[in-house]
């Protein structure tokens, strides 16, 4: 998808689809009061046309609703789309976000490759800021999962024009523009790694797509697998991997700018299971396929290093990715084995099932070897933390308050949910082990907690964020701004958890 900025008046504008946004002024809610809709564009040609379906009372302005116009008078686009951004007192930039993927997913379907959309009127918002969320809200509602469709793929839009009210920095736009571009991208990126299927992208594949991404993108990369995994005592990493025929691959990407030799350097490690069968303790056939996307958290690594390096940021870097697909067979780990981590840590398996924080244990001990400082690891870990916050909300969990306090931070800009659950000397009792140090399940309640707790374990005491996007790394319902599949969630916040240092 191109991009780029149009300064001119919105009437002038020559186009299939121009898409302005409308918020619901309502205040109060009574028998007879109507919808009273309110269009956020002060461009007068473009009010006219809209007028009479604005006071029609049809249309309210409810987030992600639309109306389309053909031919609207007066205006040079063959048609004019109106997306509702809801309650205009709570219109921010995440609105616009996903206003933008709905007006992007309205063309698509509809044989639309070029359009333009205008950014809101000032609503207290920086045209910036609105302009960045903008292209990152159109490239996420571009994605479809649809690459093994032969009937629907390359209906991607080709042509992306925000125009932009004038009085607007027009520098700080342009920047704002590219940098939405890369985010979007980056995230799109990370989905489309999910979306492929456990035979199409293994391990070993999985490190040949982070090579060639940080090869474009000018990220110093190392793919490691076997051999390595033993010269590091990598016990717990594999013996998940142990059960398969295809080999593990220990990923490590590191972005090291220039004339910044000393203070923090920022571990992110993710897992790469590329499928789950649960091993030996088999998960059941029923949605067993979901299990594709049980790589999403080193997707989501990916996606981010690939952002930090095109915006560079001035800070160090190292992402794992431990990627291995979890089998059951003849040569599988079993319940009741006791496996040394590389840390020297014994640990007691009671379900192979529970196999991410294996992994992660080791790629948590290889990203402090390595010097990490602060450590954030991204997981498609637990069932239980969908139980704990549904499908809409992703746990973490962090040892520092401060570390996580610029975590917060970062939420404000990535528009991405986390709900922060606590860790404890209480659950951690849960995983003490009578026969080794811990063991790798700790019991049906507060499943999401355990799991935390066991890569506490690893973590140490070097502070550290950890995110389970079990529930929210694959979108079962399509919703106007966002395709069905995966959601490349993460990426953003972490990208923007990095900036923050
Ligand atoms: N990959 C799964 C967690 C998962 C479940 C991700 C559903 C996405 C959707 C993980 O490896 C797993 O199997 N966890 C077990 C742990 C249990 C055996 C302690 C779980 O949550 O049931
Ligand atoms: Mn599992
Ligand atoms: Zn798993």
């Amino acid at each position: 998808m191109r991009t780029q900025l149009s300064f001119a008046p919105l009437a002038g504008i020559p186009t299939e689809l121009l898409t302005v946004f409308a918020a619901d002024t309502q205040t109060e809610k009574g028998p007879d009061s109507k919808p009273a809709p309110r269009l956020l564009t002060d461009d007068a040609a473009v009010q006219a046309a809209a007028a009479a379906v604005l006071s029609s009372g049809e249309y309210k302005a409810a987030a992600n609703e639309t109306v389309l116009l053909h031919a609207p008078a007066a205006l040079a686009a063959k048609r004019l789309l109106i997306v509702g951004l809801g309650k205009l007192a709570r219109v921010n930039a995440h609105k616009v976000r996903d206003g933008a993927g709905t007006a992007v997913r309205f063309a698509k379907p509809r044989g639309i490759r070029e359009t333009v959309l205008a950014l809101p009127s000032s609503e207290g918002l920086p045209h910036a800021v609105v302009a960045r969320s903008a292209v990152e809200g159109a490239f996420v509602g571009d994605f479809d999962a649809d690459t093994y469709r032969s009937d629907r793929k390359d209906q991607s839009i080709q042509s992306f024009t925000l125009a932009v009210p004038g009085g607007a920095d027009r520098a700080a736009v342009e920047a704002a523009l590219a940098e939405g571009a890369i985010v979007g991208e980056s995230q799109n990126f990370a989905r489309s790694l999910v979306n492929e299927p456990g035979n199409k992208l293994t391990p070993t594949i999985l490190g040949k797509r982070a090579a060639e991404i940080a090869q474009q993108v000018g990220l110093e990369c190392e793919v490691h697998s076997t051999e390595k995994l033993h010269e590091l005592k990598m016990g717990a990493f594999w013996a998940v991997s142990q059960g398969s025929v295809e080999p593990p691959a220990l990923i490590v990407l590191r972005y090291s700018p220039p004339g910044i030799p000393d203070g923090p350097v920022l571990g992110l490690v993710g897992k790469g299971i590329t499928f789950d069968t649960g091993g030996i303790s088999i998960k059941p056939a029923d949605n067993m396929d979901q299990m594709k996307y049980d790589m999403a958290g080193g997707a989501a690594m990916i996606g981010a290093m690939r952002a930090i390096a095109l915006l560079k940021p001035k800070v160090r870097v190292i992402a794992i990715v431990c990627a291995a697909e979890n089998m059951p067979s003849g040569t599988a780990q079993k319940p009741g084995d006791v496996q040394t981590a590389m840390s020297g840590k014994t640990i007691e398996i009671i379900n192979t099932d529970a196999e991410g924080r294996l992994v992660l244990a080791d790629g948590l001990t290889y990203a402090r070897q390595l010097g990490a400082t602060h450590l954030i690891d991204a997981a498609t870990l637990t069932g239980a933390v969908s139980v704990a916050l549904g499908k809409i909300t992703g746990g973490s969990f962090a040892n520092d308050d401060a570390t996580y306090g610029k975590f917060e931070q970062a939420l404000q800009v990535s528009g991405e949910k986390f709900w922060r659950l606590p860790l404890g000397d209480e659950y951690a009792d849960l995983i003490k082990s009578e026969i080794g140090d811990i063991k790798n399940t700790g019991g049906r309640w507060g499943g999401a907690i355990t799991a935390a707790e066991f890569l506490h374990h690893f973590a140490e005491d070097t502070p550290w964020i950890h995110l389970d996007i079990a529930g929210i790394a694959w979108i079962e319902d399509s919703r106007p701004y966002i395709a069905k599949g995966p959601s490349g969630v993460a990426v953003r916040s972490i990208l923007e958890w990095v900036r923050s240092f």
